[in-house]
């Protein structure tokens, strides 16, 4: 177990409709649970945007809609974010698109540059549809990423 990791608060929240998103914050949920992290996962309809900074570390997983939208329900929690001022605060941001959409995954970028400005932003990971196999070496280091930027400052686009 890694102590160091033992007193940090991590919520992990996200949008989903047909399950992709969902299953992404699942497989980066898991990978958290693995690094004795104490972590909470809340899909956008569980969750709070009162209890945002209550967290240390937050990370956001969102579908895109519409042309490179974000889904309307993520909108409460992006001004949210905009609504404070937090560069103490380790966020990342996850999401699923299809590259059939000339803006592949336009809300993980529209909520990283929000995120980027209001927040401590780590890292960014964009998945193709359903997480694959390979896939899950990338959300290792997006969850890595996140960890190691806890207090700290360097930002990560997991490729
Ligand atoms: C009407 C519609 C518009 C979409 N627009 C985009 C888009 O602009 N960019 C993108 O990358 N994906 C787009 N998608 C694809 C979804 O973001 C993708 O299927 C995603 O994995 C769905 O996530 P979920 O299963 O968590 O709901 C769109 C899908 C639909 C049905």
């Amino acid at each position: 177990m890694d102590l160091m990791n033992s007193n940090l608060s991590v919520a992990i929240v996200y949008g989903s409709v047909t399950g992709n998103t969902k299953e992404l914050a699942h497989v980066i949920y898991r990978i958290f649970c693995s690094k004795a992290v104490k972590v909470s996962i809340f899909s956008i309809e569980e969750f709070s945007v009162s209890d945002l900074c209550h967290f240390d570390a937050l990370a956001i997983g969102t579908y895109t809609w519409g042309k490179g939208d974000i889904p309307k329900e993520m909108l409460p929690i992006y001004r949210g974010f905009e609504s404070i001022r937090r560069k103490d605060m380790a966020t990342a941001v996850f999401g699923t698109g299809d590259t059939c959409y000339p803006m592949f995954c336009g809300a993980v970028d529209q909520f990283r540059d929000m995120l980027y400005v209001h927040t401590n932003l780590a890292a960014t990971l964009k998945v193709e549809l359903r997480p694959q196999k390979e896939d899950l070496q990338r959300c290792e280091k997006f969850v890595e990423a996140l960890l190691g930027r806890v207090n700290k400052d360097s930002y990560v686009r997991v490729k």
